[in-house]
């Protein structure tokens, strides 16, 4: 390495400890080689959105990994605004990340993302969501059409005949589709066959359980309150789903789907008011995604099971396995692994008829 070379890392390395003293005209131009052994890496996290509870979980959890690896994390929340997320994606870039990891809020828009960084040598990691019609290096994931499957599953299992209503969501997040393409994997030989009925379809943008309770109210007064599922594609939608249910006084009455095992779902589950969540251990997500983000900041090669296809090229893909939960097996999955504690769960719930924890 070149003594001009050795010393531009140096002044880096030194700024690397005081993102503020980055800025737009101080390009970093360290960035297009390889980080020097010696040098913090430094990641930029942009995410969509802190308003779901996991995407918090997400955030400290990465961190935590991240930092045990020696690395530095500087986060960006855009609170579903996409020219928001654009922009303080450019402005980690600016800001001399050694690499982007993403939550797009918009799969398509973010593909900009993805450009802006290639151009000043920054591979970018799609966190969660796809990023499409990319050159997106990675992706890391669960398998989202089998998340759907699962919600599908529990339902049909449970109530293999009658009226059934889908609660999408957000439009503009590939997962939303993925979630729908596996619960239609299950129901649609049964909707083919005549016993299941789809008595309402719709998605909820930017997942708001407002949406949610809005279309399942206006869905219980078409239907004349006869619905039996409503396959809602997350527990914030859910949440709304149940509300609106609620209401009609038919909370616990109607099977209702989730996912991601959020507190105030888990509880609403050991009181019967929702049937099933889908858990996917956010720990394995945010440390798998945090080990890789280092490895590639550092050029090292990297050990993949998948490829997604974009739309554009298949993406190397690590997709990690979402399991299904309901009342029955709390205690072994969200409980034990600690992802909520058994008081907090068991909350509402009178504490004769509590589990008991091995
Ligand atoms: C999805 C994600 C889900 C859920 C939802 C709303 O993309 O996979 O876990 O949180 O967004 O944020």
């Amino acid at each position: 390495m070149s003594l001009v070379l050795v010393m531009t890392v140096a002044i880096f390395a030194a700024c690397a400890k005081n993102p503020g003293q980055s800025t737009g005209s101080d390009k970093p131009a360290a960035s297009t080689e390889k980080p020097d052994a010696g040098k913090k890496i430094k990641i930029g996290l942009s995410m969509d959105t802190l308003k779901e509870e996991r995407w918090q979980r997400d955030r400290d959890l990465f961190i935590a990994k991240a930092e045990e690896l020696g690395a530095e994390v500087i986060v960006q929340s855009a609170n579903g605004d996409d020219n928001l997320q654009v922009s303080q994606a450019e402005n980690l870039i600016t800001q001399g990340v050694d690499i982007l990891v993403v939550v797009p809020h918009n799969g398509e828009i973010a593909a900009s993302i993805v450009d802006a960084a290639h151009k000043e040598g920054i591979k970018v990691i799609a966190y969660d969501r796809l990023i499409k019609n990319s050159d997106v290096d990675l992706y890391v994931s669960f398998d989202n059409v089998k998340v759907g499957e699962l919600q599908a599953e529990y339902a049909v299992k449970q109530v293999p005949k009658g009226n059934y209503m889908l609660i999408g969501g957000a439009p503009t997040d590939n997962n939303a589709k993925l979630f729908r393409e596996g619960q239609m994997n299950i129901l649609q030989p049964l909707i083919d066959k005549g016993d299941i009925k789809i008595v309402g379809d719709q998605w909820a943008k930017d997942w708001q359980p407002e949406e949610a309770l809005k279309h399942t109210e206006n869905a219980l007064t078409a239907n004349n309150n006869k619905i039996d599922v409503v396959v809602a594609s997350n527990d914030g939608t859910a949440g709304g789903a149940i509300q609106a249910l609620a209401e009609q006084k038919l909370d616990g009455k109607v099977l209702v789907t989730g996912q991601d095992a959020e507190l105030a779902a888990v509880q609403r589950i050991v009181e019967g008011k929702q049937a099933m969540t889908v858990y996917k251990p956010i720990k394995a997500i945010a440390s798998k995604a945090a080990e890789l983000a280092v490895a590639m900041a550092k050029g090292e090669k990297i050990e993949t099971n998948n490829k997604v296809n974009n739309g554009k090229i298949d993406v190397p893909s690590v997709l990690l396995e979402p399991i299904q939960v309901d009342k029955n097996n709390m205690l072994d999955t969200v409980i034990k692994d600690g992802f909520h504690k058994l008081e907090d769960v068991y909350k509402n719930v009178p504490k004769d008829q509590w589990p008991q924890q091995k």
